[in-house]
């Protein structure tokens, strides 16, 4: 296979494809630790192949567990002492910052910020402060009320416009931009229509678009030829395909991509929840009945297989343990014994829970490797269809871990020219 040259925009000696390679070959060596999903699977391979690592992670604490999910990078160290592979995680994430620290000006005031989450002004204002200065007409892709358009829009000479096809989002976007003066306009537009018109020569953004609506995004503006495209992707599972299609033609042609399924793909998004302490407590406590229950049902049926229970009515969590078997029983037509022994199953649902947990923690190492090896098969895409590409992180992981930039702009673009990247 020929490759185009490679890029001369991103960080250090490594090509993006070196990278993507390397990411490949590494998840591929570890797919056992990250593949099986920990709540259906209590037996995953590799607890045979590594009892010590298996073993260490057991013995971590509520509290280490917690400090380490924050901390992929002591994860990393921590698993790397039996499993020297994955103390090369630290090297193979390493993308450079695309901001410098002060994303302030480029941030809406808080007065103008009406309807705006705190959190998503100032990841607009990072986003913004990442990509300026801005040389086109901007297009904002499944813009929501505008939030990114309306940040952008002082720092753009040209029109700012928005798509998103929600009516009432647009109508708000629309009146807010009115009420404060922006020279934005949103359209109400399903952006993944086969007929939708690709305005010309304008610089498309977005901020957090989920899976294929980034990726028709790419595709409509390599095929349109735009200028310049920046985008943070986030949700790379809401596909309609089962199996990811890498959409590099280099990463396709590999004969050794990994094949990730929408499962695996949900893993470079999953995150601890951050739902509030109440919340929280009520989600746990239902885990460890679906855990205590898939024991039950496991020893029931004499068959040592994850049995998938539909989601249950929010009423039944302020039950107890053995009306949720009722209930699930129930559902999947099996009988319970009278004699059951619902507080054996209840004790085995919080062992479980735990073991979960810990399993979970090994798997998180993973998200990040994942998350890039997807980014950088649309980095090494935009450099197939003839752009620079920059790709990193435009503001810390604690204001929001979906926080990957991909920045492109078009080989011989006037931004390109100016040499203003
Ligand atoms: C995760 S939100 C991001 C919104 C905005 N970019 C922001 O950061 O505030 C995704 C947006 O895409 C919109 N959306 C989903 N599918 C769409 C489609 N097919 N066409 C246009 N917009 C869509 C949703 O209504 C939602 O507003």
């Amino acid at each position: 296979m020929t490759l185009p040259p490679a890029a001369s925009l991103h960080h250090g000696a490594e090509s993006f494809y070196q990278q993507w390679q390397r990411l490949n070959d590494w998840l591929v060596q570890h797919h056992e630790l990250w593949q099986p999903a920990p709540f259906t699977d209590p037996c995953p391979a590799w607890v045979q192949r590594w009892p010590v690592l298996a073993e260490q992670v057991a013995n971590l604490s509520d509290r280490d567990c917690q400090r380490l999910d924050d901390d992929p990078g002591a994860l990393a160290a921590l698993l790397g002492r039996e499993l020297p592979s994955l103390q090369l995680f630290e090297g193979l994430t390493r993308v450079p910052l695309l901001y410098s620290g002060s994303a302030g000006p480029s941030t809406l005031p808080e007065v103008r910020a009406t309807d705006m989450p705190g959190r998503k002004r100032l990841q607009s204002g990072a986003f913004a402060a990442a990509i300026r200065p801005l040389q086109h007409d901007v297009l904002d892709w499944c813009c929501g009320k505008g939030h990114l358009a309306r940040t952008l829009s002082p720092w753009c000479d040209g029109k700012v416009s928005g798509f998103e096809w929600s009516q009432a989002l647009v109508e708000d976007g629309n009146r807010l931009a009115g009420k404060f003066g922006d020279a934005v306009t949103l359209h109400c537009q399903d952006v993944m229509a086969e007929e939708l018109e690709m305005p010309e020569a304008v610089h498309g953004v977005a901020l957090h678009a989920c899976g294929d609506l980034h990726r028709r995004l790419m595709r409509r503006a390599a095929h349109g030829g735009l200028p310049r495209l920046s985008f943070s992707p986030c949700c790379y599972h809401l596909t309609e395909l089962r199996y990811y299609q890498p959409v590099s033609r280099r990463a396709g042609g590999c004969p050794h991509t990994l094949k990730l399924t929408r499962e695996n793909l949900r893993l470079a998004v999953q995150e601890t929840v951050t739902a509030p302490q109440r919340v929280r407590q009520k989600t746990r406590q239902v885990s460890r009945w679906r855990l205590g229950f898939d024991g039950l049902q496991r020893c029931l049926r004499g068959t040592d297989a994850y049995l998938p229970v539909p989601s249950h009515p929010p009423g039944l969590a302020n039950g107890d343990f053995a009306g949720f078997c009722r209930w699930a029983a129930k559902k999947k037509g099996l009988e319970l014994p009278d004699e059951t022994d619902f507080d054996h199953w209840e004790r085995h649902g919080e062992r479980r829970f735990q073991e979960v947990r810990r399993h979970e923690l090994v798997r998180h190492l993973f998200r990040r490797p994942l998350e890039l090896w997807l980014v950088l098969d649309y980095a090494l895409f935009l450099e197939e269809q003839g752009y620079d590409v920059r790709l990193g992180t435009f503001c810390e992981r604690q204001l929001t871990p979906r926080n990957l930039l991909i920045d492109a702009v078009k080989a011989g673009s006037t931004q390109n020219a100016q040499g203003l990247r």
